[in-house]
């Protein structure tokens, strides 16, 4: 069993407002360096969101929520627009940056509403921005707890991508509730997918358990169906891009093959995420918009005449019914259909 003398395992903040701007984690460059990006523009925002600097759908939507206060300031100054049409066009600039994080989208459109119900935005849109940074970590511990819950004594856990402290305000969703277990020393071991091509695995989810501190093993992708045919893994838990309302999510490609790979060897899938990230209007997961990245991210540098090619879509869409629970701060959604999801957001 896993030693659980440590007890904080959440010191990560990878976005917060500060002199006037954001502060980001620049995770482009971890594990090598920690290097803090600060963001005034809401060009600059658009380009750290697009660029990866900020990443991971819950932190997305946070670094947004801030974005509309620097949108609200410039469009203040801007005396060739008025403000509410300076304003919604910044946003839209935003909401252009990614198109699959469903987190982003909530929080413009939330940002919209708290502009238009505001003689004072600026002010108003910082302090509705610090609520949503809050309520997004109140929000992962909840999730922590509930998914943690789940968990028998000595769990054997499979995690994919980073939702993580990283991924969020802090804390994580994913990562979240593997904390959690890990605190309450339900965990005999942890396992993280490498997640090829962008290697959110080894190099983001790794540095948060070297971190904090928490035992945790690598592993190349392709090695789940093997550990999971030696009946070495329980859970498989994995944050969310998008759930829509029967229950289908989006997650960071390679997902769904280890949902398809669970089901065969009858492990478990938990997918964890705030109510911020479903989508109240896509009935189903075919609805869902699958970001397309540059094939110089995973093209050799010597394959430039064109002939060859590379395919890089980096989400992918897990149906219903190949997931054991989703888990958000209200609680354990158990197989997961369009009734219960209805019934979570009424
Ligand atoms: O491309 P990324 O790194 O933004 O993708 C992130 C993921 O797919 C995460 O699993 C998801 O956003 C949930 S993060 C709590």
């Amino acid at each position: 069993m896993i030693d659980t003398e440590i007890l904080l395992y959440d010191s990560i903040r990878p976005v917060r407002w500060q002199d006037n701007g954001l502060y980001l984690l620049d995770q482009r460059k971890l594990p090598n360096e920690e290097v803090y990006l600060h963001i005034t523009s809401t060009q600059a925002l658009y380009e750290a969101i697009k660029d990866m600097v900020v990443r991971g759908a819950p932190a997305i939507g946070i670094a947004a929520a801030y974005g509309a206060v620097i949108a609200a300031k410039e469009s203040t100054l801007d005396s060739t627009v008025d403000f509410t049409q300076g304003f919604n066009s910044r946003l839209d600039l935003l909401a252009s940056s990614r198109p699959t994080a469903i987190n982003l989208f909530n929080a413009l459109n939330a940002a919209k509403q708290v502009a238009a119900n505001s003689s004072e935005p600026i002010t108003t849109l910082l302090a509705w921005a610090n609520q949503w940074l809050d309520d997004d970590i109140n929000a992962n511990k909840n999730i922590g707890a509930h998914g943690a819950s789940c968990f028998k004594p000595g769990s054997r856990v499979l995690t994919h991508c980073n939702a993580g402290a990283l991924a969020t305000g802090g804390y994580g969703t994913a990562l979240g509730v593997i904390r959690s277990g890990y605190q309450q020393g339900l965990l005999e071991s942890i396992y993280s997918a490498e997640t090829r091509p962008w290697n959110q695995g080894s190099r983001l989810s790794l540095w948060e358990f070297q971190y904090e501190k928490i035992p945790a093993t690598l592993i190349a992708d392709s090695v789940a169906a093997s550990l999971m045919q030696k009946g070495l893994i329980d859970w498989v838990v994995v944050g969310a891009d998008s759930i829509c309302m029967n229950g289908d999510i989006a997650n960071k490609i390679g997902t769904y093959s280890l949902a398809v790979l669970a089901k065969h060897h009858g492990v478990k899938l938990m997918v964890a995420a705030p109510t911020t990230t479903i989508d109240l209007s896509a009935e189903s997961g075919e609805s869902i918009v699958i970001e397309q990245r540059s094939a110089s991210e995973i093209l050799p540098a010597n394959y430039v005449d064109g002939i060859v090619n590379a395919l890089n879509p980096v989400f992918d869409v897990t149906p219903a019914h190949l997931i054991s629970a989703i888990v958000t701060e209200k609680g354990v959604i158990e197989s997961p259909d369009a009734r219960k999801m209805q019934a979570l957001t009424e």
